[in-house]
């Protein structure tokens, strides 16, 4: 693939940016510039760096983002500033595939709640990650105003009826971690859907945290508001 289709595919800017970036001597691929828009490259694995900052092309992006709190998920926020201003520019630019312009949040969290989100620009995977039919569980670390009891729990798991849907909603699992917390797993993603389930049973949530999706745990040493790249291995523990 040539240099100017490599930088702009990874959301460098439009393809006469890119090969104004190249023709600047801005680009250099194993420390040496290139300055010819049309050189070739093997695209795969190619690592390069575009004004002095690494990158490493990856044909679709998949990343995991520590939320921290006090973030919105949306792209137009309206009281917080947006998780997406934690990513650089050229994973929020990468190009239009199908409907999805740059990387997206795969669901969304609260603005207070923190932990693992997933962002990427591959349509079918947030499509596939969405829908019921696939029961991705996704794990909440959940700090309670009062203390927590088994009764409460057992509540949890056979199932709680919310305001939107006289069908129960029920923990995939569940289990208390503390006099003040718990653990509670998801195969759906209603909206504020853990605060609601847990104010059903008779308690409220003041801090919540995402541990878990699949079988991908939130990097530990991920500090909030990092982010990364996903391994092929890390996509295939998020699929189970
Ligand atoms: N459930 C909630 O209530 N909030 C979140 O952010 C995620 C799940």
């Amino acid at each position: 693939m040539q240099l100017q289709d490599i930088l702009y595919t990874q959301g460098f800017g439009t393809r006469r940016i890119c090969a104004g970036l190249i023709q600047q001597g801005f680009v250099t691929v194993v420390s040496a510039v290139v300055d010819d828009p049309a050189m070739d490259f093997e695209a795969d694995g190619l690592q390069f760096h575009v004004k002095g900052v690494p990158w490493a092309y990856h044909e679709k992006a998949y990343v995991v983002l520590h939320k921290p709190a006090g973030t919105e998920c949306s792209q137009k926020p309206s009281t917080y500033p947006s998780v997406y201003t934690l990513l650089p520019p050229p994973l929020r630019q990468r190009p239009q595939k199908g409907a999805v312009q740059g990387v997206q949040a795969v669901g969304r969290l609260d603005q207070d709640t923190t932990g693992l989100l997933l962002m990427t620009d591959d349509g079918q995977f947030i499509h596939r990650m969405a829908s019921p039919r696939h029961h991705v569980p996704k794990v909440y670390e959940v700090v309670a105003a009062d203390p927590v009891d088994a009764r409460q729990i057992e509540r949890l798991l056979a199932g709680v009826v919310l305001d939107d849907d006289p069908k129960p909603v029920r923990a995939a699992a569940c289990e208390i971690t503390g006099a003040f917390s718990l653990r509670l797993t998801l195969t759906e993603g209603k909206y504020h859907q853990v605060k609601r389930m847990v104010a059903a049973v008779g308690n409220r949530v003041t801090g919540l945290h995402r541990s878990r999706i699949g079988g991908l745990e939130l990097p530990a040493d991920l500090a909030p508001g990092q982010w990364r790249w996903l391994t092929a291995a890390d996509l295939a523990a998020i699929r189970g």
